[in-house]
């Protein structure tokens, strides 16, 4: 579904990304962490063909975007739905319009079914009431809700969200990484990602977690196994943020039980 090959990126003065290889299938759902500033969401944008890297290729669908023209790749997009950090809303159209909008442009549904979409994902959201509210009228957790919702309402193959839950809480967090699994497994077999810089986030989304660092893709695997068998740095950096939560939410994240024997006394 998604595969980018040898990847390179620089902005002026920084060699952002020296070699990147990731290989995602249908239907799998994927975290892709790193620190901040790793490069994850120029990942994104190099996938959606919105940056072009200096080196490598990038497939869509088994299609290579890079020496497409502008309609075909547009066509290739329509089977993505994508939900920047920034929510991405129109701020001069009401949450309805912003949905319709994106489903005018990349799907053919009648009006009366767009409506539809619209009611059904914005109820998914709890956001039901907000159909005619405008994007300044919604709390940053709110819009981050409609921009899930917009992300789907085109029915994509692949959705992609950067980091969903940032600047939010907890409890917030929790609802929109459950609404981006619940809202997605509609049936058919969508590819997710979803990338962050919050561990805790990335290993509760999904089993794989592709860890960039420093350019490359420094791991990709089961979380679990990275966790206990990954290199130092690789360890440290997913372990950390665990080390130290009460010893009930460690089972309840199922971290690997070597690791729980290591940290806590148990
Ligand atoms: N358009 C740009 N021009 C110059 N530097 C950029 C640009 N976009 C991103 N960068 C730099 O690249 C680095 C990584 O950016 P980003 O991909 O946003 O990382 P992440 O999403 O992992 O935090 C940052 O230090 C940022 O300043
Ligand atoms: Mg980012």
């Amino acid at each position: 579904m998604i595969e980018l090959d040898s990847i390179a990126k620089s902005y002026p003065g920084v060699q952002l990304l020296t070699d990147i290889n990731i290989k995602v299938e249908k239907g799998e759902r994927v975290s892709i962490v790193g620190p901040g500033g790793c490069g994850k969401t120029t990942v994104l944008k190099i996938l959606l063909g919105l940056v072009a890297p200096e080196a490598g290729d990038v497939k869509l669908m088994g299609q290579s975007i890079l020496g497409m023209s502008s309609y075909e790749r547009e066509e290739i997009m329509k089977n993505v739905g994508m939900a920047f950090q920034q929510g991405g809303l129109f701020d001069f159209m009401t949450v309805k319009e912003n949905l319709m909008f994106a489903m005018e442009h990349m799907t053919s549904l009648s009006d009366d079914e767009m409506l539809a979409t619209v009611r059904s994902l914005l109820a998914g959201v709890k956001l039901a009431r907000t159909e005619n509210m405008y994007p300044h009228e919604l709390s940053g957790g709110m819009k981050r809700r409609v921009g899930i919702a917009r992300a789907l309402c085109t029915n994509p193959s692949v959705a992609i969200f950067d980091e969903p839950t940032s600047g939010l809480d907890p409890v917030t967090s929790t609802i929109i990484l459950n609404m981006i699994g619940d809202l997605a497994s509609g049936g058919e077999d969508k590819t997710l990602l979803v990338a962050t810089s919050n561990t805790e986030i990335a290993v509760r989304f999904a089993s794989r977690v592709i860890v960039i660092n420093e350019g490359k893709v420094a791991a990709d695997g089961p979380w679990r196994d990275l966790l206990v068998n990954g290199s130092d740095w690789v360890k440290n950096f997913l372990g950390v943020r665990f080390i130290g939560l009460d010893l009930d939410y460690a089972y309840e994240l199922d971290l690997p039980k070597p690791f729980i024997a290591q940290h806590w006394q148990v």
